[in-house]
């Protein structure tokens, strides 16, 4: 790669500043191996299968996360002719349809070939050309292709979260409930978490979304626009599994005043009654799937695998209501992004510390905001493909905010918007709760 000394001479001759050049390939590396990482401990058998359609195969994640880099940096510099896998810029396009037609999102668990193998040779062969590539551009090829090659590494990280969701929503599916990992959770766990508060912000206009500077963001979070808020609180942590539970005995399932109509159908077409990968064991109380296998609920844990349609609910019957998107962004601006990520190997959402003020915004679930997802005023998607990345789908999906015990931590900050439609569980959603102080 590039940290030997003839890379760096080489970068020198071309004008480039070896350092950034350095840092970028580094990057890279990082975020491919990271990838790779995450399925050492899969067998063979686990790659393939799609457990429904929303979800991917792991091989199909390890390709098309390839095929990403092989269209967008690689053959959109001219830079291969797809000699490696040519059927897949067919197999691996995902939704960009001005690069031409794709295999069906619901039919990606019937490809059994390519092969796992020939996926990971197409990975390596395509790593060669990435990094042949990084060591040969010039100075105006940089500007244009480095902001390419950052988004690639940052659309890997989020498929990283989604071989993270699609596996544990694919074990759920085995009677045998096996474990991805297994859990270093426990010594983490607090039995107790201190009681919901309130953090109160002024009423003002708060600068929202991201201004444009060296740190790379998504199209999605700009333009940096200001915004009027009312006087509003937040709850001080996340919602437990004990105050969801109190929610359920409660009837919480079964009051249709406290759900919207959309999510009245969604939860009794769904047969809901309680989170996702909760399940009932007489005398054995509520037990749930994690990537560490079958156990028992912790009342601490915050509440996760619960849908917009949930989230509300539980929100009207707290006597309170979701927070904006903005509400949400203007209590994390000035906090540190610091909670568990992905990093930390838990890979579950943990009980709250007792430290003061707000706790758990950044980390453990991706919090339901209540906002649509709609463009920021002044909004313009990137031209060509890759401004289907997010623009397009600014209909019918909310925002949720702050990551998850599956997120990289340096994926993460306090202006990034994700996105999801409101009858969808299997990612790390939760609770936050808000209210008009
Ligand atoms: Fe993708």
């Amino acid at each position: 790669m590039l940290d030997n000394p003839e890379t760096t001479n080489t970068l020198a001759r071309s004008g480039r500043n070896p350092t950034r050049a350095q840092e970028l390939s580094a990057e890279y590396h990082a975020v491919r191996s990271a990838t790779e990482r995450l399925c050492e401990d899969l067998s063979i058998e686990d790659f393939v299968v799609q457990s429904m359609p929303d979800a991917s195969p792991v091989k199909w994640h390890l390709a098309h996360t390839t095929w990403f880099f092989e269209t967008f940096v690689l053959a959109g510099s001219g830079r291969t002719h797809r000699d490696v896998l040519p059927e897949g810029s067919y197999l691996f396009n995902s939704y960009y349809n001005l690069i031409g037609p794709m295999h069906a999102r619901d039919k990606r668990g019937l490809l059994t070939r390519p092969t796992v193998n020939e996926v990971s040779s197409y990975r390596a062969a395509i790593d060669l050309k990435m990094g042949e590539m990084m060591h040969s551009l010039d100075d105006k090829d940089w500007h244009q292709i480095a902001p390419v090659i950052q988004l690639g590494l940052n659309h890997e990280q989020q498929h990283q979260e989604l071989i993270l969701t699609d596996v544990k929503h694919l074990f759920a599916q085995n009677p045998l409930r096996p474990a991805y990992r297994n859990a270093t959770n426990q010594a983490l766990l607090a039995a107790e978490v201190p009681p919901l508060g309130w953090v109160e912000f002024e009423e003002g206009i708060y600068h929202i979304g991201h201004t444009r500077n060296e740190e790379f963001c998504f199209d999605n979070e700009m333009p940096a626009h200001r915004q009027f808020l009312e006087r509003f609180s937040l709850g001080s942590r996340l919602v437990t599994n004990a105050e969801y539970m109190a929610f359920m005995e409660d009837g919480g399932y079964e009051r249709p005043e406290l759900w919207l109509a959309a999510g009245w159908d969604a939860a009794k077409q769904g047969g809901w009654n309680a989170p996702l990968y909760w399940e009932w064991r007489d005398g054995g109380g509520w037990r749930s799937y994690d990537l560490s296998g079958m156990r028992r609920i912790e009342n601490a844990e915050p509440v996760c695998h619960v849908s917009y349609f949930e989230a509300d609910a539980y929100a009207r019957w707290a006597d309170a209501r979701l927070p904006s998107e903005a509400e949400w962004e203007a209590a994390a601006a000035h906090l540190a992004c610091e909670g568990n990520f992905v990093d930390s190997g838990v890979l579950h959402p943990v009980s709250c510390d007792a430290l003061p003020g707000i706790r758990q915004m950044f980390g453990d679930v991706w919090e339901w905001t209540a906002s649509s997802y709609a463009p920021y005023p002044g909004y313009k998607p990137a031209p060509g493909a890759l401004g289907e990345y997010n623009g397009k789908f600014m209909c019918n999906q909310y925002v949720l905010r702050g990551g998850s015990c599956a997120t990289p931590r340096s994926h993460i900050r306090a202006t990034y918007r994700n996105f999801f439609p409101p009858d969808k569980r299997w990612q790390f959603t939760g609770i936050r709760l808000a209210k008009n102080s």
